[in-house]
């Protein structure tokens, strides 16, 4: 096991101007000062964090970020979803005011997606704009929401309506905060892991379950690689490459939603999704019986649904599926994998063979 305090791992995010770092490794908590040395903002920083990081990591971040000059001060918000709203964000910006944060100061987003996207958001609107830097604490924040600059919040009628580009300044993924991830939580974020192996590498896939046994700074800097490689490719998801990261998510959006938010995270919803996203494969890309094991098996590993629980309504799916915007449009470019390892967008996926496929998912 790899638990040496060895220098972090380097991942560039090449967007011309706007490219940064992210580093990843362990104790990078308990560094942040000396790794942000360069950062032309400060010495003022706003720590964001839910209350139950903040518990967990604030202290850590205080005494980095104090080690290398800076004047950090905790802002912290209750945990969950419902906090990434614009009344959220609002108060975030008065309680940043009223502490006299000018803007030479900078925002550090401490947390899960819901902390990096709300954060990230108030950073992005703060004074007209004022630079961030993500700590992700979480798998999900880890491997998607913190690399990539989408930030935002939920309106009431839909999650992320409201938002902004704002890329990150650094990003500082410390895999030694995993450790204290409600295990739902790590698998929900496995499930974008899987995702990425699926659509972009096969060798990920077979060292999965031993890069997270043994190895988790490997583990997230693949993934980095793959978001980070879609990202730089079309930052804005104008060319159609950012929209491979979408594999298992239009059947997964529908579960979600269908089966009301709450019962299934994210993940787990999408892992659905990637079910019948290889299901359709199988018919429409080629897709091997022995590639859609290996992916059903390591999503049963991480206890990731791959089959529709019996209650969730057919109707109410299908009906989700329709209102998703690319159905509306009739235009749906639909992720399939030919292999592990590879996607492409498909336009010649209808609506019947999805329904076919959530058909065969309840068998
Ligand atoms: N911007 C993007 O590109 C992007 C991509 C994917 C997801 N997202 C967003 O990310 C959010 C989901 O992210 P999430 O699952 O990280 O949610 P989250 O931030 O709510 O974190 C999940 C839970 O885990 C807790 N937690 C986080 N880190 C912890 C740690 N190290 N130890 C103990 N507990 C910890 C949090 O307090 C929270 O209760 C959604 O709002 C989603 O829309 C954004
Ligand atoms: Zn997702």
């Amino acid at each position: 096991l790899n638990t040496g305090k060895s220098s972090p791992v380097r991942v560039e995010v090449g967007l011309g101007t706007r490219s940064y770092p992210v580093l990843i490794g362990r104790g990078l908590l308990a560094q942040s000062g000396a790794l942000l040395e360069g950062l032309k903002a400060g010495p003022q920083c706003a720590v964001i964090a839910d209350e139950t990081v903040a518990g967990l990591y604030w202290d850590r971040v205080e005494t980095g970020l104090r080690g290398g000059g800076f004047r950090p001060e905790l802002f912290s918000f209750p945990a969950g979803e419902a906090s990434k709203s614009l009344a959220m964000a609002g108060e975030l910006c008065e309680r940043l005011i009223g502490a006299g944060l000018d803007r030479s100061a900078f925002v550090v987003a401490l947390g899960g997606g819901v902390t990096g996207d709300l954060a990230g958001f108030v950073a992005a609107i703060y004074q007209r704009g004022v630079p961030v830097v993500q700590m992700p604490t979480s798998v999900v924040a880890q491997v998607d929401s913190a690399v990539g600059g989408k930030t935002g919040v939920n309106a009431a009628r839909g999650k992320n309506l409201i938002g902004a580009f704002h890329q990150p300044s650094v990003v500082l993924a410390d895999v030694e905060t995993l450790a204290t991830l409600p295990r739902r939580e790590f698998n929900e974020g496995i499930a974008e892991v899987i995702k990425h192996g699926v659509i972009r590498d096969r060798d990920l896939l077979l060292n999965l379950v031993r890069l997270v046994e043994e190895d988790l700074v490997t583990l997230i800097t693949r993934n980095v690689e793959i978001k980070a490689a879609v990202v730089a490719a079309d930052e804005r998801e104008t060319s159609g490459e950012r929209a491979l990261l979408n594999f298992g998510h239009t059947i997964g959006h529908a579960v979600e939603k269908a089966a009301g938010y709450g019962r299934f995270l994210h993940g787990e919803a999408v892992s659905i999704g990637m079910a019948g996203a290889c299901v359709l494969s199988r018919r429409k890309a080629g897709l091997s019986e022995l590639d859609q094991g290996a992916i059903f098996e390591l999503l049963r590993h991480f206890e990731l649904p791959v089959r529709l629980p019996r209650d969730l309504d057919h109707a109410a799916l299908m009906a989700a599926l329709q209102r998703d915007k690319k159905f509306a449009r009739g235009e749906v470019r639909f992720v399939l994998t030919p292999g592990l390892g590879q996607a492409f967008l498909s336009r010649e996926v209808t609506l019947e063979e999805i329904e076919d496929a959530l058909t065969e998912l309840r068998a």
